[in-house]
């Protein structure tokens, strides 16, 4: 018999669940929009998603079935020193480009690593290959496994630790690193390999929840991975870097280049199609139906099966959906915090009623904070939250809001308006629709902007969580 409480829907994170689940991510991962195929068979290299769409889910769905052919890596730049990478470089460049010459270096050592790991990459002679082996060994890069490691060892070093041999020159100590990196692109183009290398950044997303995002140094990030990729196909070795970016930390890098790299070179997680209201055809609601038949393949649908057919008058899904800010995260932990008050095989109106609460509560109040804490300072994000309690009602105008903020204290030296904005970038808030009917949210349409309306309303997944009627 089909029972709700055994169906296993995963982790909040991906890199988790893969570690706990692997068969889940293996064989419940739904391929939203191709995305898995538009990383293996074209040139876009710029992954973006919100917060929970899946960015991570990939990566380890990528490292999890890559065939015999593909090698993945995927460090993260969860903790990265940031600030040490800055100072790599010495001289008097701008910033900018000393970022990007620190990122070259970076990625040029990992590529080099992978391809030395992999007993089938040759370099072409074999003076190359001990001179390789040589430059790896001597300068200690062969024991670092992180990105951030090897950051902390370039900067602990002087350049003349890397510079072996291989300068023709003797005055060693003058050597820049630029001329290493030179001779490290040499000795990586040098390889032949038939497998493909893909290096896979995940971990851009914890900058932002950090102090001071170092948008320059992610602008370099991306623009040397464009580089280097260009780089690789020109001299016909099969690697690829990808990055794995949030698209509102994206929106913010001050890049001239930006929309170019949007257009050209990215592929963007999309689980809802913009404005379509159809909620039983949408991905999300597949990818859900997909982990409940891994336990019980007979299961056509999973919301015929054990919901109710409506909530509140409305149909079960589009109903759960308005909890969501439509990502896999968010309807997985919707369905999950359900799950934990189920107490029979099938869900009742009461269970989803106390599952609502336990996710609104302990999953999507906390994780709207968190999104907010990348933009504000921490301190303010609970006395926002506390006027957006005291309203009592989800709508409410801006006059209300600005002069709850003018009253206090803790939000002294901040704007109403930049709040807002903040808010509804976040999806906390919404833009109110004339109808009184649900409102318009960033996540439904990212063109949408907070300057729209001077009536909001508060994001249903919030509402329980801070004591609001629905
Ligand atoms: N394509 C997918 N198919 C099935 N589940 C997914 C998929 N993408 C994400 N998920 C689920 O959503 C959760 C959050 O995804 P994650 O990759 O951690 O998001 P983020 O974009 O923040 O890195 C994962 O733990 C996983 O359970
Ligand atoms: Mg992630």
């Amino acid at each position: 018999m089909t029972d709700y409480r055994k169906i296993v829907f995963g982790k909040t994170d991906a890199r988790e669940e893969s570690a706990e689940y692997p068969d889940l991510l293996m064989n419940g991962y739904f391929p939203v929009d191709n995305i898995s195929e538009q990383v293996l068979k074209t040139d876009k290299f710029i992954i973006l998603g919100n917060k929970g769409s899946g960015k991570t889910a990939l990566s380890e769905y990528l490292k999890l079935t890559s065939d015999a052919n593909t090698i993945v890596d995927g460090p993260s730049l969860k903790s990265f020193p940031f600030k040490v990478l800055g100072k790599i470089v010495a001289g008097e460049s701008e910033p900018v480009l000393k970022h990007k010459l620190a990122w070259r270096w970076l990625l040029l050592v990992r590529v080099l690593q992978n391809l030395v790991l992999d007993p089938d990459a040759k370099p072409s002679t074999k003076k190359d290959l001990r001179k390789t082996t040589e430059f790896l060994v001597q300068s200690g890069l062969m024991d670092v496994d992180s990105l951030s490691d090897l950051v902390k060892l370039t900067s602990s070093l002087s350049v003349k630790a890397f510079s072996i041999e291989h300068t023709t020159r003797e005055e060693t100590a003058d050597v820049s690193l630029d001329l290493i990196i030179n001779y490290v692109k040499d000795l990586v183009v040098g390889f032949k390999e038939s497998h493909r290398h893909l290096l896979v950044i995940d971990g851009v997303d914890e900058i932002l929840t950090a102090r001071g995002i170092p948008f320059l140094s992610v602008v370099a990030m991306i623009h040397e991975a464009q580089d280097l990729n260009l780089f690789f196909r020109a001299g016909d070795l099969p690697v690829k870097i990808i990055i794995l970016c949030r698209t509102d930390l994206f929106e913010r890098l001050p890049d001239p280049d930006k929309n170019k790299l949007r257009r050209d070179c990215s592929c963007l997680f999309n689980w809802y199609p913009e404005g379509s209201d159809a909620a039983k055809d949408s991905d999300l609601m597949s990818m859900v139906n997909m982990r409940a038949r891994l336990v019980f393949p007979e299961v056509d649908d999973l919301f015929d099966e054990f919901f109710p057919s409506d909530y509140r008058g409305h149909e079960i899904r589009s109903e759960l959906l308005g909890f969501t800010r439509f990502t896999p995260r968010d309807l997985l932990q919707l369905l999950v915090s359900i799950q934990h008050r189920c107490t029979a095989p099938r869900v009742s109106a009461e269970t989803m009623e106390k599952g609502l609460v336990d996710y609104s509560l302990e999953y999507f109040l906390p994780e709207i904070k968190d999104e907010m804490a990348g933009y504000l300072p921490f301190d303010s994000i609970d006395a926002i939250m506390e006027i957006l309690a005291s309203f009592r009602s989800r709508e409410f105008s801006f006059s209300a809001f600005d002069q709850a903020v003018q009253q206090s204290a803790r939000l002294s030296g901040l704007s109403s308006s930049d709040i807002l904005k903040v808010l509804f970038d976040c999806s906390a808030i919404g833009l109110a629709s004339p109808s009184g009917e649900g409102g318009q949210f960033k996540y439904r349409n990212r063109h949408a902007s907070c300057t729209q309306s001077d009536r909001f309303v508060i994001h249903q997944g919030l509402c329980k969580g801070l004591d609001i009627t629905l």
